[in-house]
């Protein structure tokens, strides 16, 4: 957590304007400490009403070998969307069983590497399973499922279920693809769905608990099939603004353990391994992008401008998404109102059109960007030639740059100069 002593910010220990002397502005920083409170409390919740729990980190929203390497020494496994973030895996020693395969729309490329690397598959339509059997045949296989239902607490954009969302199996066509998969010899199965992200009411995860239980216990009993896990997904929310709800673990891990095994008697089933897939709950608010004030400009309004853009940060623009902001060394409670933006050459990157900020802001200042550790770096972009900033670890007052700074090779990397063009 940000901790401000006199004003002065410090994460993990080491104040930010240390940081921004030594490793330069835009830096996303985590906080290894929190990190793994965040994932210890999960997991001491989900595993103490059901013990045969598990989390799989999904890479996506951080994919920094060395965070996912926390979480394996954590105990989890990794979801991976794609033969990369499989590969990924492999990179900090985790393949097979526990790397869990949930891309969609998979290429017949995607399929073979899949296969290859032994991970679970988990198929988002019923279609990719003849072509996946063109190349083998998993040995565990699930189905991602779409229950009818979708929740987010970041806006539409990241509702991942429910008749809008692009992902999942129709819950009238779950019955024939195990069919189809048992008829093809495939033995061990699991099940799958991710319904939303970012939520923060604890009723919502025994509730979808609930629909895909009612989908998967009769197509169990009706094929015969004893699934090895049952996957609810990611989506455990972090509040984002001041004065919003944390979500009640105890309660959001009780009430699903509760409907988990009351629909398991319900529907005759073996007890399978319950597992998870979040991100944001672990690493969002352990993380940080620690910036620069440049200059702040009094035109038809105050804009501060600094070197946090929608490239470094696209969630606001992208989603309407809120982060904090706090100034480094501010004492003085008295704030003014201000735009605040990044670099770059369009207006989409003024991502903060007005809020109050600290009255006495001024060039050179040091800022924190709060709880933009989960889809932060990962969605940040080289446009304008604004390279991708570095990423530290800090932990207990120590730092690990964990990802240089670009610099120019990068903005060409890959790239060629016909001969003609030379
Ligand atoms: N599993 C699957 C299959 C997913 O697609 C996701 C996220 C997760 C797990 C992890 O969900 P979490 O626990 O973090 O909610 N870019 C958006 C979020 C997109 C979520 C994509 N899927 C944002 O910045 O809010």
């Amino acid at each position: 957590m940000l901790r401000t002593r006199n004003g002065k910010c410090f994460i993990g220990g080491v104040a930010v304007s240390e940081i921004a002397e030594k490793y330069g502005t835009p830096t996303y920083v985590y906080d290894e400490k929190r990190i793994r409170d965040n994932y210890r409390r999960a997991h001491k919740a989900f595993s103490k009403y059901y013990p045969d729990f598990r989390f799989f980190y999904a890479v996506k929203a951080c994919n920094n070998p060395a965070i996912a390497a926390i979480m394996k020494s954590e105990g989890a496994g990794i979801d991976a969307a794609s033969v990369n973030e499989i590969l990924l895996a492999k990179h900090i020693g985790l393949g097979g069983g526990d790397v869990m395969f949930s891309g969609n729309f998979l290429s017949d490329d995607d399929i073979r590497q899949g296969l290859r690397s032994g991970v679970i598959f988990n198929l988002d339509d019923i279609t990719i399973l003849p072509r996946v059997l063109k190349f083998g045949s998993p040995k565990i296989l699930s189905f991602r499922i779409n229950p009818g239902y979708g929740r987010s607490n970041v806006g539409d954009f990241v509702t991942n279920a429910g008749p809008g969302a692009k992902f999942g199996v129709h819950p009238d066509q779950v019955l024939d693809a195990y069919a189809a998969a048992k008829k093809a010899g495939i033995r061990r199965f699991g099940a799958h769905m991710m319904p939303g992200s970012c939520i923060t009411d604890a009723d919502y995860f025994p509730f979808i608990t609930g629909l895909l239980m009612d989908i998967i216990g009769k197509v169990g009993r009706q094929l015969g099939i004893d699934f090895e896990f049952i996957d609810l997904g990611g989506g455990l929310g972090i509040p984002y603004r001041d004065g919003e709800e944390a979500l009640d673990l105890d309660k959001a891990a009780k009430k699903t353990a509760e409907i988990f095994s009351s629909k398991l008697r319900e529907y005759g089933m073996k007890p399978p391994r319950l597992m998870m897939e979040p991100a944001r709950y672990f690493v969002g608010d352990a993380g940080y992008i620690v910036g620069r004030v440049h200059s702040i400009k009094k035109s038809y309004k105050k804009i501060i401008g600094t070197d946090v853009g929608m490239n470094t940060i696209a969630r606001p623009v992208l989603y309407g998404a809120f982060h904090n902001i706090v100034f480094d060394g501010k004492k003085s409670k008295r704030t003014e109102k201000a735009g605040l933006c990044g670099q770059l050459c369009e207006n989409t990157d003024f991502w903060v059109k007005e809020r109050d900020f600290p009255a006495d802001v001024k060039e050179g200042d040091i800022f924190v960007v709060e709880n933009a550790g989960a889809y932060g770096f990962v969605m940040s972009y080289q446009y304008n030639g604004r390279l991708r900033p570095a990423e530290l670890l800090v932990n207990n007052g120590k730092c690990s740059l964990i990802r240089e700074r670009e610099d120019f090779k990068d903005l060409v990397a890959n790239t060629r100069l016909p001969s003609h063009l030379k």
